[in-house]
């Protein structure tokens, strides 16, 4: 008797049990940025009133995101990344209102924004000055939704890694560094370049000038050293400091110079005296690889 009935429920269900109401994509393509996208309220009757929400809020219509006449679906033309989030419609036949099973809509975007970051330092920029000898960690970092994997080109030879450490030893190793940030859903990437400059110098460093100086004639200095990047030049004339290549001055005796290397990664040094060859004139410099 148990047996008959319950074969009986299984083959009549109760016609007033309705479909589950849920929000699907219109088609099987992924979600991707700029392109358009429809999701469909499935499960409903014609006659329903159905409203959507996103995050639980009333989705905001505009020339961009529209619904159909019926609001079956609601369209993104085209899909942008801050569309991302919880969809949810809710359906009004004749009974209570119902709100259906939720679709995450995971906007597939990037890379954008693509930067080299260099440890303990922040974003790198066209160039990334290094001293000879010291190990550097820079990392590659772009917005992407799913996440993106990254290559480096370095001289020309690649490597497929997050994190990229080199060392740079003489001048020889100084040439451009690209990371290819490359994300596989939207089959898009994004290429971020530097160079790599070592730090060096100021070498070499000359003071031309007249060989005799004459007390209470005025008398032009130029100071010449070779540095990676540019050398910025500091003159100690009588304690008074002045700035540039060349300066003009009227001596009494004696007279100090002094040119100095000048790039916001040096650290500070002691000052390297230097006889110049124009007796009476001593200059110094400040060696910030020493
Ligand atoms: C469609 O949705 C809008 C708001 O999103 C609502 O004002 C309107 O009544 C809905 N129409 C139907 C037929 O459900
Ligand atoms: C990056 O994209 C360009 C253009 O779509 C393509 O030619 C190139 O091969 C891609 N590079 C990498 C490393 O995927
Ligand atoms: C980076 O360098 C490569 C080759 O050196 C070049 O094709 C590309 O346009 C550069 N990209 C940017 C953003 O400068
Ligand atoms: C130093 O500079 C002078 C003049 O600019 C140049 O002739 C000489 O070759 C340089 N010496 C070195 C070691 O670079």
């Amino acid at each position: 008797m148990f047996l008959v009935l319950s074969v009986l429920f299984t083959s009549f269900p109760l016609p007033c049990l309705p479909d589950p109401i849920s929000v699907q994509p219109v088609s099987q393509d992924k979600p991707l940025a700029h392109q358009p996208f429809s999701l469909q309220c499935v499960g409903s009757q014609n006659s329903a009133s159905i409203l959507w929400l996103k995050n639980g809020l009333p989705v905001a219509v505009s020339g961009r995101v529209s619904l159909s006449p019926n609001n079956i679906t609601v369209s993104f033309s085209p899909l942008l990344q801050s569309d991302g989030g919880l969809y949810q419609c809710i359906v009004s036949q004749g009974g209570a209102p119902i709100k259906g099973f939720g679709y995450q809509l995971n906007v597939n975007y990037g890379p954008v924004q693509a930067v080299i970051i260099q440890s303990g330092k922040g974003p790198v920029g066209k160039a990334l000055y290094l001293l000879p000898g010291s190990k550097t960690a820079l990392q590659c970092s772009a917005l992407c939704y799913p996440t993106c994997t990254y290559i480096w080109i370095y001289k020309g030879r690649l490597a497929e890694m997050n994190t990229f450490s080199l060392t740079p030893e003489t001048t020889m190793d100084r040439g451009p560094l690209s990371c290819v940030a490359y994300n596989s859903v939207t089959n898009d990437n994004s290429t971020v370049n530097t160079s790599v400059v070592l730090l060096d110098g100021p070498s070499n460093v000359t003071i031309s000038g007249p060989g005799a100086l004459e007390v209470g004639v005025k008398a032009s200095f130029k100071c010449i050293a070779q540095c990676s990047p540019s050398c910025s030049y500091t003159w100690s004339v009588y304690g008074r400091t002045m700035h540039g290549s060349v300066v003009d001055s009227t001596v009494t005796w004696p007279l100090s110079l002094s040119a100095a290397r000048h790039t916001t990664q040096s650290p500070g040094r002691q000052p390297q005296p230097m006889r110049h060859s124009v007796s009476q004139v001593w200059s110094n410099y400040y060696d910030p690889s020493i």
